[in-house]
């Protein structure tokens, strides 16, 4: 299968990988796992007490469209509030990317890992 050039810029060259300290109370974290294949996907978050999110970083275990799409989605949530970070869906991560219909799970993946952070992120304040 053919790659788009997008796919192949943030596989060869990703954006933000890494972790931050998880003990960080401004960090926030997301987990997920894709059933459909078995690749993990961690996103972090680095929020403010204003709620925005002033920075990120990721490691993915999976195939190139998942690596891309942690890689872009780390640089779409810089600077953004939870609100509009939220509202980050897959099919805008896909059209981005130019993903294949079978690739469409791997920008699932990043959707839902902001989606989890920003759940962990709202768990650590009230708690
Ligand atoms: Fe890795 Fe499909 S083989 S996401
Ligand atoms: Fe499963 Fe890409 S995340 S094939």
């Amino acid at each position: 299968m053919a790659y788009s050039e997008k796919v192949i810029d943030h596989y060869e060259n990703p954006r933000n990988v890494g972790s931050f300290d998880k003990n960080d109370p401004s960090i926030a974290t997301g987990m997920v796992g894709a059933p459909a294949c078995g690749d993990v996907m961690k996103l972090q978050l680095k929020i403010n007490d204003d709620g925005i999110i002033e920075d990120a970083k990721f490691k993915t275990y999976g195939c190139g469209s998942a690596i891309a799409s942690s890689s872009l989605v780390t640089e779409w949530v810089k600077g953004k509030s939870i609100e509009q970070a939220g509202k980050i869906t897959n099919m805008t991560i896909a059209e981005e990317l130019e993903l294949p219909p079978v690739k469409i799970h791997c920008s699932i993946l990043a959707e839902d890992a902001i989606k989890a952070a920003i759940d962990d992120y709202k768990k650590k304040r009230v708690s």
